[in-house]
C-alpha cells in the first residue's frame, strides 16, 4: 500500500478516535445539593454520613399512603429501614403496627420497641433460630408472641418442626404459609401441597393456629420484554387465589378474617391498579428509593437517602506507571482530568454530585479513601462533599453510626443506625 494511503487511514483513524471521545460530564453540584454541601462543610463535622431527607421521606410516605387507600392496609418491611428511630417514625406517619421481619435479633428488638406491634416473618427461619426468640424474650415485655407473631412456614418438614417447637415451648404458635406464585424462591409450590400440609395439621394433635398466606411477587418487576406485565400479574394472582380456594375448604384450621400478605416495593403499586387477592403489603425499600428502585413503577415517589463524604485530597488525576500516556488519556477523557480521593468508601452506592464523577477502574476501589475521577468541571474542592446514592438500604445503616436527619435545608437530628436513637 502506498505511504499516503496508510497516512490518510491513520489520520482518520484520529479523528475517528478523536469525535469518539467521551463528553465532559462534569458539572458543580445541582442547587439541591449544593445546599446540602454549604451545610454540611458548616455541621457536618468531618466524617462520612448516611443523610436522610425527611422532607422526602414525609412525601414518598405520603404518596405511598394516597396509593395504597384504606383498601390495602401497609405492613412494613424492618428490613430494608432498619432503625428503631425511622420504623418508629413511619410507624406513626402511616399509621400502622404490622412489620415483616427478617432476622432472629431483630423479631425480639421490635418485640421490645414495639409492644403492640403484629410482627410476621418475611422468610422461614429454622426452628432453633424461632428458639432462640422465645429464649431471649424478657419475661413481662408486654409483647405476646402467641398473638402478635407469625412464623414462616414453607414446607411440611418444616411445619413439623414448628409444631414440635410449640409443644417443647408449650404455647401455641401462629403460622403462614409461604406460597409460590412464581418467584421460584420456595414455598408450598402448588395448592395440592398446602392441602396436604394442612391435612396432616387437622389430623395430628398440635399447638399451631394458622393465619393465612405470604406469597412474594418481586419477579412481576422484571418481566422480560415479550411478557405482558400485567397478564403475568393475573397470572400470579390466580396462583394465589388456587391456594386459597385450598386452604378456605378446611373450615377448621382456616380463620374467618385469614392474613394474606404479598408485593414489595417494585409491585405494590400493581396491586393497586390490578385486581388483588392481597389484604396486605409490605413496603419497604421504596420510602428511600435507593438506586435499586429506580423504577417507572415508582415514578412518584423521590430518592431520600444519600452517603455524604467530604473531599480529603482534590489532585490531578494521575495514575501510577502510565505518566507518559497521562495528557493523551486526559485529553481524550476530560473525565479523567482531575481525583478526588474521599473519607471511606467503597459504599455500595453510585455518586451523583457533582454530576460527571466516576469511579476509576483503572484504579481501584478503597474502603479507606476512595478515589473518584471527574473532569475540571465539577469544581470540587479540598473539604467539598460529594454525595452518592446508596443502591439499597437493606444491609447499609450498620455501615453507620447514625442517620443524619435533614429537613428543609437544616440538619434537624438524629437516628442511632443501630436500635433505638
Ligand atoms: C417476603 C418479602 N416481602 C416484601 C419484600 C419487600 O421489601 P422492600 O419493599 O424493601 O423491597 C421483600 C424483600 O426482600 C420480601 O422478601
Amino acid at each position: 500500500m502506498k505511504r499516503r494511503s496508510l497516512l490518510s487511514i491513520g489520520a482518520f483513524g484520529l479523528l475517528a478516535g478523536w469525535a469518539l471521545r467521551p463528553s465532559d460530564l462534569g458539572q458543580p453540584h445541582a442547587p439541591y445539593f449544593a445546599a446540602l454541601n454549604q451545610l454540611l462543610r458548616r455541621e457536618g463535622r468531618g466524617i462520612p454520613l448516611l443523610v436522610i431527607d425527611l422532607a422526602r421521606l414525609d412525601q414518598n410516605a405520603e404518596r405511598l399512603a394516597e396509593q395504597l387507600g384504606s383498601q390495602l392496609p401497609l405492613r412494613l418491611v424492618a428490613k430494608s429501614l432498619a432503625t428503631t428511630g425511622l420504623l418508629e417514625y413511619l410507624a406513626k406517619k402511616l399509621g400502622t403496627q404490622r412489620f415483616m421481619v427478617f432476622h432472629q435479633p431483630q423479631i425480639n428488638q421490635l418485640a421490645l420497641n414495639f409492644p403492640r406491634s403484629d410482627l410476621l416473618l418475611g422468610k422461614p427461619l429454622p426452628s432453633a433460630a424461632a428458639l432462640s426468640f422465645y429464649q431471649q424474650l424478657p419475661q413481662g415485655s408486654g409483647f405476646v408472641p402467641a398473638e402478635q407473631l407469625t412464623w414462616l412456614i414453607d414446607s411440611q418438614t418444616r411445619l413439623q418442626e414448628y409444631a414440635a417447637l410449640a409443644n417443647a415451648l408449650d404455647q401455641p404458635l401462629q403460622i403462614a404459609f409461604e406460597i409460590d406464585i412464581g418467584l421460584a424462591r420456595g414455598g408450598f409450590a402448588t395448592a395440592a401441597e398446602l392441602a396436604a400440609a394442612l391435612t396432616w395439621l387437622r389430623n395430628t394433635p398440635n399447638r399451631l393456629r394458622v393465619r393465612g398466606l405470604m406469597g412474594y411477587d418481586a419477579h412481576l418487576a422484571h418481566t422480560p420484554a415479550w411478557v405482558d406485565q400485567d397478564n403475568a400479574f393475573a397470572q400470579s394472582a390466580a396462583r394465589y387465589q388456587a391456594f386459597i380456594a385450598s386452604a378456605a375448604a378446611f373450615s377448621e384450621l382456616w380463620p374467618a378474617q385469614p392474613l394474606l400478605n404479598g408485593a414489595g416495593s417494585l409491585t405494590y403499586t400493581l396491586h393497586t391498579r390490578l385486581a388483588t387477592p392481597l389484604n396486605e403489603v409490605a413496603v419497604g425499600s421504596a420510602l428511600l428509593k435507593p438506586s435499586d428502585f429506580d423504577s417507572p413503577l415508582l415514578d412518584g415517589l423521590q430518592a431520600a437517602l444519600w452517603i455524604a463524604s467530604p473531599v480529603l485530597k482534590a489532585l490531578p488525576g494521575q495514575l501510577p506507571f502510565l505518566a507518559s500516556a497521562q495528557p493523551l488519556m486526559q485529553r481524550w477523557d476530560r473525565n479523567r482530568q482531575q481525583a478526588y480521593y474521599l473519607y471511606g468508601g467503597q459504599w455500595p452506592a453510585t455518586p451523583v454530585s457533582p454530576a460527571g464523577l466516576s469511579y476509576d477502574r483503572l484504579y481501584g476501589r478503597s474502603a479507606n479513601q476512595e478515589r473518584l475521577i471527574g473532569s475540571h468541571n465539577t469544581g470540587l474542592q479540598v473539604d467539598d462533599w460529594v454525595f452518592l446514592h446508596p443502591h439499597r438500604s437493606e444491609g447499609l445503616f450498620e455501615l453507620f453510626n447514625q442517620l443524619v436527619l435533614l429537613r428543609n435545608g437544616r440538619l434537624v437530628g438524629s437516628w442511632a443506625a443501630h436500635g433505638r436513637a
